[in-house]
């Protein structure tokens, strides 16, 4: 395809100067969410204060954060200027998190907080999310926005999980689910570690079909999720994440079909999951969830984690939150989210992707109830048209 052809296509997101000045004030800082839980948390003012000193308020502050966040820049002052430092070796506070009095609601929920999750996660009360994702750097150099992550020894890497792994696992329900994104060789170390804290209930594997071969070696065209709980009772709604898959040998009985469906749509078999995902596309240039970040994840990926391992309403916590896609697939999905991300960029990327997500609620390769295989477009969008014909209801599945 031409590049002008290409161009008038192209939906990838891409804030102006402005534009991002703009969404970024519509996430919080640290110092904005350490005000928020001083009204509603047990825990002294001057503690969370404190606490939100070590989050680097990267971006211009407005009037009312103005005193904290000249704190919080002080401190920003002596940090090292690339933020690996900060992603690798994130303060560790020891203080006790803050716990919400009983009847508080959550004031923090359904924003994109800019900051050090090691910093951010000490602040936040315990025992609030339902499921944590996580897709941390994998260990490979890479650049995200400003910050730079850089390879680690095994060892190094290994630590460096343990310390975000024990700054979370205090916000989690006894009831939550955990889903740790890596690639193979993260995978070694993060699937040896995890049994330490949780309960190992399965590796999920997907093919992730990007990038360039290698000539040396095997093209890298899978990932891992890690799925765990922290105790024996969880939720875990195998109804909600079928796969719709086109049917290439429509096998009848008596003339019927056996096993699958003849719809206006195709025929097709509503099947369940299991632990290897080939239906997922990385987002690209003609998606509309598209962004610059180099590691985003598909929304299609997390609905599939936040659909099986939530209730509606449920709570959806992300340490490291990139351009937002577990927070905008939980808020197409009617559940709440707190995504935590360092680089101001990514998370100006994020609101404008929740702001988008008031006005178009779908998720592509999910359309009434279902995944659908890729390349299934046609079908999706007969499912949908028929639906919408038949006024169905609801914004979920449109
Ligand atoms: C693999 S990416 C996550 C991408 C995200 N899932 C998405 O779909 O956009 C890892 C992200 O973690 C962020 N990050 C790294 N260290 C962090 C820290 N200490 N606190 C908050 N965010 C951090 C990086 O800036 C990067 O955007």
């Amino acid at each position: 395809m031409g590049e002008k052809a290409r161009a008038g296509r192209n939906k990838t997101i891409y804030l102006t100067e402005e534009e991002e000045k703009r969404y970024l004030a519509s996430c919080l800082t640290g110092a904005e969410l350490a005000g928020m839980l001083a009204g509603s948390c047990e825990a002294a003012p001057a503690v969370v204060e404190a606490r939100a000193a070590e989050v680097n308020p990267a971006h211009v502050a407005t009037s009312a954060q103005a005193q904290a966040a000249e704190a919080a820049q002080a401190a920003a002052d002596d940090a090292p200027v690339e933020a690996s430092a900060a992603f690798a070796a994130a303060s560790a506070s020891s203080a006790p998190a803050p716990s919400l009095a009983a009847s508080a609601p959550h004031p923090f929920a359904n924003r994109i907080v800019l900051g050090d999750n090691m910093a951010v996660l000490d602040m936040l009360p315990h025992r609030f999310a339902d499921l944590l994702i996580a897709d941390p750097p994998y260990n490979l150099d890479k650049t995200y926005g400003a910050g730079k992550f850089r390879k680690m020894e095994g060892a190094d890497y290994e630590a460096y999980t343990r310390r975000w792994i024990e700054k979370v696992r205090h916000t989690l329900k006894d009831t939550a689910s955990i889903y740790i994104c890596c690639d193979w060789r993260s995978s070694l170390i993060i699937g040896s570690l995890l049994s330490d804290y949780f309960l190992v209930r399965n590796r999920i594997t997907w093919q992730r079909e990007k990038g360039r071969g290698a000539v040396a070696n095997w093209k890298n065209s899978m990932e891992d999720v890690w799925f765990a709980t922290c105790s024996k009772e969880y939720t875990f709604d195998v109804d909600a994440v079928k796969q719709r898959r086109l049917v290439r040998a429509p096998y009848r009985e008596g003339g019927k079909p056996k096993g699958w469906q003849d719809t206006e749509q195709g025929r097709f078999r509503d099947t369940y999951p299991s632990n290897f995902w080939d239906d997922i596309s990385i987002p690209y240039w003609s998606m509309p969830e598209n962004t610059g970040h180099p590691a985003q994840k598909p929304e299609k990926l997390f609905a599939k984690l936040i659909l099986a391992s939530t209730e509606e309403n449920g709570f959806v916590l992300d340490p490291f939150a990139g351009t937002g896609a577990s927070a905008v697939a939980a808020k197409k999905l009617n559940r709440r989210y707190l995504g935590i991300e360092i680089d101001p960029g990514y998370c100006a990327l994020a609101a404008r992707r929740l702001e988008m997500a008031d006005a178009d609620r779908t998720i592509q390769g999910y359309a009434d109830g279902v995944f659908w295989e890729r390349n299934t477009s046609q079908g999706q969008q007969k499912s949908r048209r028929a639906q919408a014909s038949r006024g169905a209801p609801g914004d979920l599945f449109v």
